[in-house]
């Protein structure tokens, strides 16, 4: 049922007297509501990146390398493209986008990691990057590795101007088997895992150039709740 008409139902039951016998639980659920669904939030964890440690001056959209002379980090390289928006999908501009992630061997540029697999020299463990006038974002990144525990993920802490931040998390289509074991991907509602979880698919770098690189580019849509 479309949310309009759920609307429609409920405004009806109303009206008639029998909006009283609906739970109340229906009427705080997001999900009744014409808007988007709000991206949820999920735990900041505790390897929110400190920009004072040596190797995290770098901060620009291109995680694959420290700066364009360096060497270029392990793993597998991917485009995310993202968008952040209102709950009427209206884009959303100058929102400070940081994300943070694991290195291709899972571990973070993080003092409070205690994992012992090597850290990736190379890579950029995080970006800050501002949405533009159209509410878009992108930034070239690995797929991050899978440390004990976690499926695969990156960090995102969505700031905007003039409203309360978003920390969430987003994951990926192809690590199902690993996502359906994890506590923090599963507590989240089936709809509510669709939302952060996006597939892969090869796209050219530059749309307008088919002889541009081509990487497995995935899309993610951020809905601010109010
Ligand atoms: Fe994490």
């Amino acid at each position: 049922m479309t949310p309009s008409r759920r609307r429609f139902l409920l405004q009806a039951l109303i009206g008639s007297g029998l909006g009283a016998t609906i739970p109340r639980l229906a009427f705080a659920d997001p999900w009744w509501s014409d808007g988007l669904l709000p991206t949820p939030s999920q735990t900041k964890g505790p390897f929110y990146p400190i920009p004072e440690i040596d190797k995290q001056k770098y901060y620009d959209a291109d995680l694959t390398r420290l700066d364009e002379k360096s060497p270029v980090a392990d793993g597998e390289q991917i485009i995310v493209r993202g968008s952040v928006v209102d709950l009427e999908d209206r884009p959303l501009n100058k929102v400070i986008v940081e994300v943070w992630q694991a290195c291709a061997t899972g571990r973070y540029n993080h003092p409070q990691d205690r994992n012992d697999r090597p850290m990736d020299p190379n890579f950029q463990y995080w970006a800050r990057i501002v949405t533009g006038q159209d509410g878009l974002f992108s930034f070239r990144t690995i797929q991050p590795g899978k440390y004990p525990a976690r499926t695969p993920h990156i960090h995102y802490r969505i700031a905007p101007p003039n409203q309360s931040e978003l920390v969430t998390q987003m994951y990926f289509e192809n690590q199902a088997e690993h996502n359906r074991r994890d506590g923090l991907y599963m507590e989240l509602k089936a709809e509510q895992r669709k939302a952060v979880t996006i597939g892969l698919e090869s796209q050219l770098l530059d749309t307008a150039n088919p002889k541009s690189e081509s990487l497995p580019t995935g899309n993610f849509k951020i809905v601010l709740g109010s």
